[in-house]
């Protein structure tokens, strides 16, 4: 191979991942330029064609959430509920991670490719600079903090969820929140504040402005929006701002006699 077809197979390879195709679904490659293309495998299940078709009756994912009395509950729920053809193409649920019943929650948008792989949220690059984001305030995973997403499968090419995927799982999301019984919820990005807070406004206004959501079940919790921290890492600038709510969020714990960190 000489040095111009290596580059343009790197180039294939960088569009590829562009388009989202970033995960090798088979052991084998497949050369999809064959003039006769092997026959094709049947789709694991026809929710890959027909996603409409086998959607659950309106309510399903509502009457699910509820049913679920513990987190474990709700994490067989998820795993059962065949509602979203994301899971056909996702690796693994991504449930949670931190401490169950923390005292801070922090609810991201969606797993990525990491995530994907492990099963737990925020363990890539984005996870690691909100681990020493927290780190910063004296918070942990390890101890005061528990996190989740909105959606507990990746959306293939780490595309932003759209609103019928939000719609489709938030309740199970509000029944996670009320089920984990933060004293103070992180909504971390435009998906999880515009999905918990019901409204269009964007991070940008929304962050750092204490506000609260009240749970099915009664509980009104308090609720800090901030930037996601994958937007941190594209806008360096906006740390500024993401310092000023960590401050936030510390003395609202330390005040409250939450956390004294
Ligand atoms: N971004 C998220 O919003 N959640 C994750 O778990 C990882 C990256």
């Amino acid at each position: 191979m000489d040095a111009s077809d290596r580059q343009a197979l790197i180039a294939a390879l960088d569009w590829q991942c562009a388009m989202g195709a970033d995960e090798a679904l088979l052991d084998a490659p497949q050369d999809r330029t064959l003039a006769a293309p092997p026959p094709r495998r049947a789709p694991a299940t026809p929710a890959l064609l027909a996603p409409a078709l086998l959607a659950p009756a309106p309510g399903a994912a509502a009457s699910l959430a509820a049913g679920a009395a513990t987190l474990e509950a709700l994490r067989a729920a998820l795993e059962g509920f065949d509602g979203s053809p994301l899971r056909e193409t996702a690796t693994r649920m991504v449930f949670s991670d931190g401490v169950p019943g923390a005292p801070v929650m922090v609810v991201g948008e969606a797993p990525g490719a990491d995530e994907d792989r492990q099963g737990k949220p925020f363990v890539g690059v984005s996870g690691q600079l909100l681990d020493r984001m927290f780190a910063s305030i004296g918070l942990s995973r390890a101890e005061q903090l528990y996190l989740a997403n909105v959606l507990p499968w990746r959306p293939p090419g780490n595309r932003t969820p759209g609103d019928a995927e939000v719609a489709l799982f938030l309740p199970f999301l509000r029944r996670h929140v009320a089920l984990a019984r933060p004293r103070v919820l992180v909504l971390a990005g435009n998906v999880p504040a515009k999905a918990l807070l019901g409204t269009r406004e964007g991070i940008t206004r929304l962050r750092g402005k204490w506000t609260q959501v009240e749970t099915d079940d009664g509980q009104v919790i308090p609720v800090l929006p901030v930037f996601h921290p994958a937007y941190l890492l594209r806008n360096p600038l906006a740390k500024r701002e993401a310092w000023a709510d960590l401050l936030s969020l510390k003395r609202r714990l330390k005040d409250g006699g939450i956390v004294a960190t």
